[in-house]
């Protein structure tokens, strides 16, 4: 792979048009961004082009819950974090819009999932992005798990390299795979089919595993117990072989409510208080509880007990959109060691060791 971060050894980029693709999929209410986490993590690419005198056309996609899923928010919030940015609505007038761009200047293309060639990974549509710059940068590690014609077809037609936050998230996710020891993996949340390929691999790397929030409901099943109207998969994923693992630790209590469980228990949380002191290497991806329905406290408890951790010498690698939330409402974004900011990247990545997009990256070599 080519990396930005050495592109001088091979090129001057002053005036050089940067097709950039992030990854600017951020919460919107009433049209205002509610989380900037990522917005905010693309900044250091984003001067490091316009110190070189680059000429910068951000890509992005973003799916939000407003009437419209656009991008104009985000470009508005780009000039509020002090890079002055221009919102192109229409594809159409780019091309006119970029040729007027001076060195270091920025625009914003609007949300590239209007167009069905990003999705089905056409190579037209690739080409057609590909004619707005002179080089390709992915810097859009969370969505680099889809096979999507801005992260896959595009390194087939420019030059095409990894940014600064790629890099980052490559190189913390992946110490996963030669953690220092003891290693306490923690995972929470739903979404049994994309989580149980960690499980299957991290029990084998990690000293502990501690499973939580609704995954921990489907092991409960599979031990016989009675786990009322909780969310469960509804699948068979044969658990019975991880129970009885002396790696594989569940909550020993919950909080329950009409039959259903909403979060662990003081005394989980207890265990659980004791592995992070103990653990020198910590992965945390999920909330412990149904975190949207207001059951947080636990969650909350453990981000304080893991960058109390952290600051004392544990090195701590978290992710996921809801654990994010939880490390942003109790302030301590900047209190671990990383922060990934994929969700379903991040754990495919974990899984795979390799991407889609990664994939792209090495093929456009
Ligand atoms: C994410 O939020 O995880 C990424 O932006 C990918 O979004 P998607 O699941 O809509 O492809």
């Amino acid at each position: 792979m080519k990396y930005l971060k050495d592109i001088e050894k091979e090129m001057r980029l002053d005036g050089v048009r940067v097709l950039v693709r992030l990854d600017l999929n951020v919460p919107v209410k009433d049209g205002i961004v509610v989380d900037d986490y990522r917005i905010r993590k693309t900044i250091p690419t984003i001067n490091f082009l316009k110190e070189r005198g680059a000429k910068i056309i951000l890509l992005s996609h973003i799916e939000t819950k407003e009437e419209k899923s656009t991008l104009e928010p985000v470009a508005f919030h780009f000039k509020r974090l002090g890079v002055d940015c221009s919102f192109i609505k229409n594809y159409k007038s780019a091309l006119e819009e970029i040729e007027k761009m001076g060195r270091g200047d920025v625009v914003l293309l609007e949300n590239l999932r209007n167009h069905k060639g990003e999705i089905e990974n056409s190579s037209a549509f690739a080409m057609e992005l590909a004619s707005l710059g002179d080089i390709y940068v992915n810097e859009a590690f969370a969505v680099s798990h889809r096979e999507h014609a801005s992260v896959s077809a595009i390194t087939e037609f420019l030059d095409s390299y990894t940014g600064l936050l790629f890099d980052m998230e490559i190189k913390n996710l992946s110490s996963a795979f030669h953690p220092d020891h003891p290693f306490l993996f923690i995972l929470g949340g739903a979404k049994f089919e994309t989580k149980l390929p960690l499980i299957e691999k991290f029990i084998n790397i990690a000293d502990k595993v501690f499973v939580a929030g609704a995954l921990a409901n489907d092991f409960f099943k599979a031990m016989g117990k009675d786990v009322g109207k909780s969310v469960v998969s509804g699948k068979d994923f044969q658990l019975s072989r991880f129970i009885g693992n002396p790696k594989l630790l569940l909550p020993v209590d919950t909080v329950v409510s009409d039959g259903i469980i909403y979060d662990i228990g003081e005394k989980s949380m207890k265990i659980l208080s004791e592995e992070v002191e103990k653990a020198k290497y910590i992965l945390w991806n999920g909330p412990l509880g149904t975190y949207e329905q207001g059951f947080r406290e636990p969650t909350h408890d453990l981000a304080r007990m893991i960058a109390r951790a952290t600051s004392q010498g544990t090195k701590s690698i978290l992710g996921g959109g809801d654990t994010l939330a939880t490390i942003a409402d109790v302030k301590l974004e900047d209190q671990f060691t990383f922060v990934s900011t994929g969700g379903g990247a991040m754990l495919e990545f974990l899984a795979k060791g390799t991407l889609p997009g990664i994939e792209a990256l090495e093929r456009g070599e």
